[in-house]
């Protein structure tokens, strides 16, 4: 079995930090030894096959991001990233393991829907992956296929309180998903919008000849995302089931989950780095069509700043438990141009798997979170909410030898070469399948340096060592978080 030394780094855990030296012996981690420790009678910088010197850098769990679209047909296209381009950007972002979404379309069995993500995703995959289950909608046979999903790995479950016709439940059939789950361990994934009242706002938007991407984000207001909120909780209690809020931008949301929390109830929220540094004016209405390039859902708020103090403030309680990316990347080109003249054609999905462990550190840069705190939100909590929390998202003996060496001198540009990167030689772009970046002239006071995964390095030096394949299916347990 090959060794890997990892020497001189600070060990970040949701816990604490210490210095501390890790040893990979194969796919799993080893041991975690005092720095210079002999205890075990050999010189393991000499043994080692590999010999990481992570002096002055912070050595941290893989990432985890619980929510990728790889391929997610939408609009009439499909998710510009494949499985292999965009576990590779992941990859290269320092998250090893994405948990995407299988998605049941209106007329197919669940269970072939699921065939088909497998199928997508197999021998694809630079890092490890499982599934979610998006249910196109609620009857007795995917009721049904709920067990026997949760039998195979897929413990939890996407329902879409948004767009009527497309990917909607009702009430009803969101009350009979969370009641299965009550009985069967499964957690419900709620997109919290109240679609039926956006539709009618977008309607009326556009018969005004208000067409521009910007109304995407004003016929979406934060009232219809709180209303959907505290509609789901309530379902959820009515049912005795947990539930994970997807993708959450409005205090107001926020703070209505917070409450039911402080009741006790199990309730959860993700946001998304796009809620926590963009807003509504600066980015959808940018001029000419140019904002479409930011439209997704929930949309991005109005008066931004105000919602993400609120965000980072319920990231530092908890209330929010984790950062997700929503990865959901669409080219600009004759893809969101498929909404020119009609902002409600525009593809929604923001694309950035290969930038959330650099734009949540800034938040730690910005004081806004703890160093633990990033590497719970970004590692631990994901695995441990979708049940990868023995292997994944931790850095213990066992747990799989997926690891980051991240470099807080370092520093990241962000998105395509600007003219300015271009002038300084840098010519370093993103590796997602976009010609755009949602991030352009982001710039990160921090640096993902080494990326393993199972023991396998891919990516050091600048350079990425990894292939399609390497990355494996992962059954998943129970949520850690339901009793
Ligand atoms: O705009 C978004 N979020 N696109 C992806 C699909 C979803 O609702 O998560
Ligand atoms: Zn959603
Ligand atoms: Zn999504
Ligand atoms: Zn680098």
């Amino acid at each position: 079995m090959a060794l890997t030394l990892i020497t001189g780094g600070t060990v970040v855990g949701p816990t604490g930090r210490s210095r501390a030296d890790v040893l990979l012996d194969g796919e799993q981690v080893a041991a975690l030894l005092r720095p210079g420790d002999t205890s075990l009678g050999v010189d393991l910088a000499s043994v080692a096959q590999t010999v990481i010197d992570a002096t002055g850098k912070y050595v941290i769990p893989g990432a985890v991001d619980p929510h990728t679209h790889m391929e997610l047909p939408f609009g009439g296209t499909a998710a510009s990233d494949t499985f292999e381009t965009g576990t590779r950007a992941a990859a290269w972002g320092g998250t090893t393991t994405i948990v995407d979404f299988a998605v049941q379309r209106t007329g197919e069995r669940v269970q072939d829907s699921l065939a088909a993500w497998f199928a997508k995703a197999e021998g694809n995959c630079a890092v490890d992956y499982g599934f979610h289950q998006i249910l196109g909608g609620v009857d007795d046979d995917s009721l049904k296929a709920m067990d026997e999903l949760v039998a195979e790995g897929i413990t939890s479950f996407k329902l879409f309180m948004a767009y009527p016709g497309v990917f909607y439940s009702d009430d009803g059939q969101i009350l009979r998903a969370m009641q299965k789950a009550a009985t069967n361990g499964s957690l419900v994934m709620m997109h919290a919008e109240n679609g039926i009242a956006i539709d009618v706002l977008v309607r009326q938007a556009l018969d005004r000849g208000d067409t521009a991407p910007y109304f995407h984000g004003t016929t979406r207001p934060w009232e219809t995302e709180e209303e959907a909120t505290h509609r789901a909780i309530m379902l959820a209690r009515l049912a005795g089931a947990p539930l994970y809020v997807v993708h959450m931008s409005a205090k107001q949301a926020v703070a209505t989950l917070a409450r039911a929390r402080d009741d006790g109830w199990n309730v959860f929220g993700e946001t998304c780095p796009q809620y926590l540094y963009l807003s509504l004016e600066e980015q959808l209405g940018a001029p000419g069509f140019e904002g479409a390039k930011w439209v997704c859902s929930t949309p991005l708020r109005s008066r931004a700043e105000e919602h993400q103090e609120e965000l980072w403030r319920y990231l530092r309680t908890g209330d929010l438990s984790v950062v997700s990316t929503d990865h959901c990347p669409f080219c600009f080109k004759e893809q969101k141009e498929l909404g020119l003249g009609d902002f409600s054609k525009i593809p929604n999905g923001i694309g950035g798997v290969e930038h959330r462990l650099d734009l949540v550190y800034q938040g730690v840069v910005d004081g806004r979170i703890s160093l633990e705190r990033w590497v719970e939100l970004c590692c631990t909590t994901p695995a441990r909410m979708f049940g990868l929390g023995d292997r994944k998202g931790v850095l213990a003996p066992g747990a799989d030898a997926d690891v980051v060496v991240y470099d807080p001198a370092g520093h990241t540009s962000i998105g395509y070469p600007t003219d300015a990167d271009t002038a300084r030689g840098n010519r370093k772009t993103h590796h997602m399948n976009m010609d755009h970046s949602a991030w352009e002239g982001f710039e990160i006071d921090g640096h993902v340096d080494v990326v393993i995964s199972r023991g396998q390095v891919l990516i050091s030096g600048g350079e990425y060592h990894g292939h399609p394949g390497h990355g494996r299916y992962l059954r998943r347990s129970h949520s850690a978080y339901l009793r």
